[in-house]
């Protein structure tokens, strides 16, 4: 008997659209296994490449070997309340925060992903809609379409800076959320205090025409990993009705540890009721809570970061070849992705192209923002971007690029 229906229509959708980035992966594993890993120039995947530190692990080891009596039972939903406490004090000390948080702002979660889609669950009904500047990671389609919403991207200006205009104008009946991630993902962009001035009066304007909440929600993996010396300008100082959903799969190595949290702005009139909601969301999404051992050990790391000045200096020297090349680019301000123009405007024949050379990179169309391409040098060390530019330099050559070398 022939059976159909094996998986949902939602899944095969997902499937689909979610392929990219995974054939990007499958294509780069076969490939390292015919001509040797060294010979391929993979620029896919945003995986940290800088270990914890080792006083983290040493920290983590003595955990493990000397628990607090029930450490590793259940525990409340929203984590151990010394280490919200810690994590709050944290986010006021580092932001000056004159509105403070303490532990009823906090909760902890499984990684950046595992917060959104609490976040999501708490705020969304169906066909609510959440705006996102264009480009965007694409697995937000995923985590607003889990919870029945709608995912309306707006357009940013040449520096992939939202359009306060644009993004104004979108904004109708069943907005109840803006998603913005910074240092951005897949730009490097990281949006200025005066942005987010700027976007919470927007976002009070857009309250009283429709009478409801709509919350900033920042996903922000990335906030410790900002060059030149910048800090990453704080939501919660800056727009009254914001929600943080990090994580310390980035800036401490952690990926695999699933560890992060969500932070609420003390200045929502209903932030307990939201809390609420969203402690019960760690337990109907399956979560229960994050790691015990993690929110102990990342509880003691708060504001350091794992790995900085290794991926600056790759940024650097990425940056200036790909510019002396030709190529046209905005120079990534944090995160370890840069978003360079196509030099066609089909970035999956440029891609194709690339790919004939080993090189891999991921195209912008799978982050809504066709006409690019993302280089992740996450993974690439200095010797592996300098191995990579002979290639880079060979499709400018192709493509007719004027540079200065
Ligand atoms: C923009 C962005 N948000 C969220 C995530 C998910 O982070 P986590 O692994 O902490 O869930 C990623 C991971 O790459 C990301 O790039």
């Amino acid at each position: 008997m022939n059976l159909t229906g094996a998986i949902s229509k939602r899944s095969l959708d997902h499937m689909t659209r979610g392929s990219l980035i995974r054939a990007m992966f499958e294509r780069g594993r076969l490939l390292k296994e015919q001509v040797g890993a060294a010979n391929v120039h993979d620029y896919s995947l945003g995986n940290p490449f800088n270990e914890p530190p080792p006083a983290l692990v040493q920290a983590a080891q003595r955990m493990w070997a000397d628990p607090r009596p029930g450490m590793h039972r259940y525990m409340s939903n929203v984590g151990f309340d010394d280490v919200r406490e810690q994590i709050a004090a944290s986010l006021n000390a580092r932001h000056g925060l004159t509105h403070p948080l303490n532990k009823n702002h906090v909760i902890m979660s499984c990684g950046a992903a595992g917060a959104l889609n609490v976040v999501l669950k708490g705020v969304l009904d169906p066909g609510d809609e959440v705006l996102v500047p264009r480009p965007y990671f694409v697995e937000y389609d995923f985590y607003v379409d889990n919870h029945n919403g709608v995912i309306n991207p707006v357009e940013t200006d040449a520096n992939f800076l939202p359009d306060l205009n644009k993004l104004e104008a979108a904004i109708g009946p069943r907005t109840r959320v803006i998603l913005i991630d910074s240092p951005n993902n897949p730009t490097g962009v990281i949006y200025p205090e005066s942005f987010l001035r700027s976007l919470d009066e927007l976002i009070t304007r857009a309250e009283e025409k429709f009478g409801h909440y709509i919350y900033l929600l920042s996903d922000e993996p990335y906030a410790g990993l900002a060059y030149d010396g910048v800090t990453v300008p704080s939501v919660l100082k800056n727009v009254r009705h914001s929600i943080v959903g990090t994580s310390h799969s980035k800036d401490l190595g952690l990926a695999g540890e699933r560890i992060g949290y969500i932070a609420f702005s003390p200045r929502i009139d209903d932030v307990q009721q939201l809390f609420n909601a969203c402690a019960l969301h760690t337990r109907t999404l399956g979560f229960i809570n994050a790691p015990a051992v993690m929110q102990r050990v990342v509880a003691e790391f708060q504001g350091e970061v794992a790995g900085l000045a290794d991926y600056e200096a790759r940024r650097n020297l990425l940056y200036q070849e790909l510019r002396g090349m030709g190529y046209q680019l905005v120079k990534p301000a944090g995160a370890f992705y840069m978003f360079p123009e196509s030099p066609i405007p089909d970035d999956g024949i440029f891609i194709s192209e690339a790919l004939k050379r080993n090189l891999l990179a991921v195209p912008g169309y799978a982050f809504a923002g066709p006409g690019y391409f993302r280089l992740s040098f996450a993974e690439r060390t200095l010797e592996d971007i300098a191995r990579s530019l002979p290639v880079f330099r060979e499709l400018a050559t192709q493509y007719g690029l004027r540079g200065w070398v």
